[in-house]
């Protein structure tokens, strides 16, 4: 993990309220998949904004984000060729065993940008089925890399685009029409995961979740990320996750 002074190479809108922005840094950045970035926003936001990374090539690394308050508003202004400092990778991200070969990707809202990430990084070797849910057709991004899956099935909450469902209600589908993975990877909003929780765990089958929290340092030293976990311990979602075995953590 290193704080890059990294410049920006583009910055634009992919979907409704959703921006790409892709940034250059001197050196090549490790980044393993489900990994995130902690990027300043510059101007008086003294904290950074925690986005996942979503494609690293070399010293290229994009990240999506949706305009939601005061810090993604600010970031969206910013143009190519300005510098900003990026803390990255951060986090444990996802790792796919030898063994598990069919890999589930379950996505719904701003989960669906590392999974973009796992797809890239395991697409080659593994076969993988991915199902990931919009709120409409407008909100739809992602399709070319999703389109790469050995699967993919989108669908949206109204739906305006593919089937009108959420991303767990079409794993659960296929799931029922006997499409069974070696493990599940998914990553969206708390509702989601948990409907997913019990899906798997009826199912028994192995499954990993990335979480969101409200984050100060990043690092894990300020404790404000942190989760209850199912054992009755905390964990840092920051440096502990944000990717943890879904029996772990309590949702
Ligand atoms: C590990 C991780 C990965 C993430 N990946 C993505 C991604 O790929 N794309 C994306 O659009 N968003 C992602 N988020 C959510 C993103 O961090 C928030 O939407 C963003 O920080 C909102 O900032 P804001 O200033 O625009 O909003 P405000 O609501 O004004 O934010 C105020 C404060 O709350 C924090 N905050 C608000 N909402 C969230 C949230 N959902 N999660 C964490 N902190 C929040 C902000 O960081 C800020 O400190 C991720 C969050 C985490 C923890
Ligand atoms: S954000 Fe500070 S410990 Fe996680």
């Amino acid at each position: 993990m290193k704080d890059y002074l990294a410049t920006v190479v583009k910055n634009e809108r992919i979907a409704e309220n959703i921006y790409e922005i892709t940034f250059q840094t001197e050196e090549d950045v490790p980044v393993r998949a489900g990994q995130f970035g902690d990027i300043s926003v510059g101007g008086t936001h003294l904290l950074r904004r925690p986005i996942a990374i979503c494609k690293a090539e070399g010293n290229l690394v994009t990240y999506c984000y949706q305009i939601k308050g005061e810090g993604t508003q600010k970031l969206k202004t910013v143009r190519a060729g300005e510098q900003l400092n990026v803390l990255m990778p951060l986090g444990n991200g996802f790792f796919v065993e030898e063994k598990e070969q069919k890999v589930a990707l379950v996505g719904g809202g701003v989960g669906v940008f590392p999974l973009i990430s796992v797809l890239r990084a395991y697409g080659k070797e593994k076969e993988i089925s991915a199902y990931i849910g919009y709120r409409n057709k407008d909100a739809v991004c992602g399709v070319d890399e999703f389109e790469k899956a050995t699967k993919f099935v989108g669908v949206t909450d109204d739906g305006s685009w593919g089937e009108k469902m959420n991303s767990v209600q079409a794993f659960a589908k296929d799931l029922q029409a006997g499409n069974r993975p070696d493990v599940v990877l998914a990553c969206g909003p708390t509702p989601m995961l948990r409907a997913l929780k019990r899906l798997v765990e009826e199912e028994k089958l192995a499954c990993y979740v990335s979480l969101e929290e409200r984050m100060g340092c990043g690092i894990g030293a300020c404790l404000v990320c942190v989760c209850n976990l199912t054992n009755g311990a905390r964990a840092r979602v920051c440096k502990d996750g944000p990717v943890f075995n879904v029996n772990d953590v309590a949702l």
